[in-house]
C-alpha cells in the first residue's frame, strides 16, 4: 500500500491563464492505493457525494489506466470539487505519484505531469497541466506547451471558497475567443511582473502582476459577491486578488501576518452578499508527499 498527500493548487493567478499555477500548503487530498486485479475507487471527505466512483468517470481511473497500474484507490477529499482549488488535479497527481511508487514504474515527477493531466481531462474535457504541475512539483510553475518550469517561492495567500459551484467547463465557455492588442500587452506586462515577484518572493509584485483584462472579467460574473469580496480583501491589506482557477474561490496575496484580517474581511463580504464561505490561510507549498 502507498499513501500520498496531494495539495490543492491555484492556477492562472490572473495574468497566466492556462500557464501559471501554485501549490497551496493547505487544503489537500489523501490518496491510498493497494494492488488489485482491477481498479476500484472509494471516495470520502468533502464533496465526495458528487464524485463518481466508476473508474471510467473518475480522474484516478484514467491515471491507473495510463500507468497500467490497477489498484483499489481510496480518496479522502480535503479539496472540494468545483472549487477552483484544483480538486481533480490533487486526486490525479496524488494517484499518479502513489501508483508510480506502488508498481515501481520509475517515472520522475516531471514525467508524471502529462499522466496526471490525462486524468484531469476526464472531468474538464481538456488536459491542462497548470494544476497538476504544481500539485506534483510544488512551488510556482510556468507551463509552456509541453514544458513546465517550477520555481521555489515564499508567498502567503488566502483562498476564500464560497458555497457556489462553478464547473471548469462552464467557466471556459465564457472565456472570449479574441482579445484586443492593448489588453494583451497589459497582460504580458502583468505576467512578467508576477513572475519576477515569485522569483523574489515579493507579495507586492505578485499582487500587482495578477491584474488582467482578458479572462477574469467574464469569469468574475459567475461569482456572486466577487467585486465586494475583492474590494474588502484589498482594503484589508491584500496586494492582489483574483479568481482562483476556474472559480468560484478567490485568491488573495498578502504579507503572512495579514492573513487573518484578510480572511475575516472576505468572509464578511461574502456573508453580506448572502453567500456562505470558508477561508484557508495558506502559502505556496511543496508538491505531493509520498509516504
Ligand atoms: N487553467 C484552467 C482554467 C484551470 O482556468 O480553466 C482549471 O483547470
Amino acid at each position: 500500500m502507498r499513501t500520498v498527500r496531494a495539495p490543492a493548487t491555484s492556477a492562472n493567478l490572473g495574468s497566466g491563464f492556462d500557464v501559471f499555477g501554485v501549490a497551496l500548503d493547505r487544503p489537500a487530498d489523501v490518496i491510498r492505493v493497494e494492488r488489485a486485479p482491477r481498479t476500484t475507487i472509494d471516495v470520502t471527505g468533502v464533496g465526495s457525494q458528487y464524485i463518481p466512483t466508476d473508474p471510467e468517470k473518475n480522474v484516478v481511473g484514467a491515471v491507473a489506466d495510463a500507468l497500467d497500474a490497477p489498484a483499489h484507490i481510496e480518496i479522502d477529499k480535503g479539496v472540494r470539487p468545483s472549487s477552483g482549488l484544483g480538486s481533480s488535479a490533487a486526486s490525479a497527481a496524488g494517484a499518479a505519484l502513489a501508483l508510480n511508487a506502488l508498481y515501481e514504474r520509475g517515472h520522475t515527477r516531471t514525467e508524471l505531469v502529462p499522466v496526471a493531466a490525462e486524468g484531469e481531462a476526464v472531468v474538464s474535457g481538456e488536459a491542462h497541466v497548470d494544476n497538476v504541475a504544481p500539485a506534483l512539483l510544488g512551488g510556482f510553475t510556468v507551463a509552456r506547451e509541453d514544458e513546465v518550469t517550477p520555481v521555489e517561492t515564499d508567498i502567503s495567500l488566502v483562498a476564500c471558497l464560497p458555497e457556489i459551484a462553478v464547473s471548469t467547463r462552464d467557466a471556459r465557455r465564457v472565456v472570449p475567443d479574441r482579445a484586443d492588442m492593448a489588453d494583451v500587452v497589459h497582460t504580458v506586462g502583468s505576467a512578467a511582473t508576477l513572475t519576477v515577484g515569485m522569483c523574489r518572493s515579493d507579495p507586492e509584485l505578485v499582487g500587482k502582476g495578477m491584474d488582467e483584462r482578458l479572462v477574469t472579467p467574464a469569469r468574475s460574473e459567475l461569482i456572486t459577491g466577487y467585486d465586494a469580496v475583492r474590494s474588502a480583501a484589498l482594503e484589508a491589506g491584500a496586494t492582489g486578488v483574483t479568481v482562483s482557477g476556474a472559480g468560484p474561490s478567490l485568491l488573495a496575496v498578502c504579507d503572512p501576518d495579514e492573513r487573518g484580517r484578510i480572511a475575516a474581511a472576505m468572509l464578511d463580504a461574502f456573508e453580506d452578499a448572502g453567500v456562505e464561505a470558508r477561508a484557508y490561510k495558506t502559502r505556496v507549498g511543496g508538491g505531493a508527499d509520498l509516504f
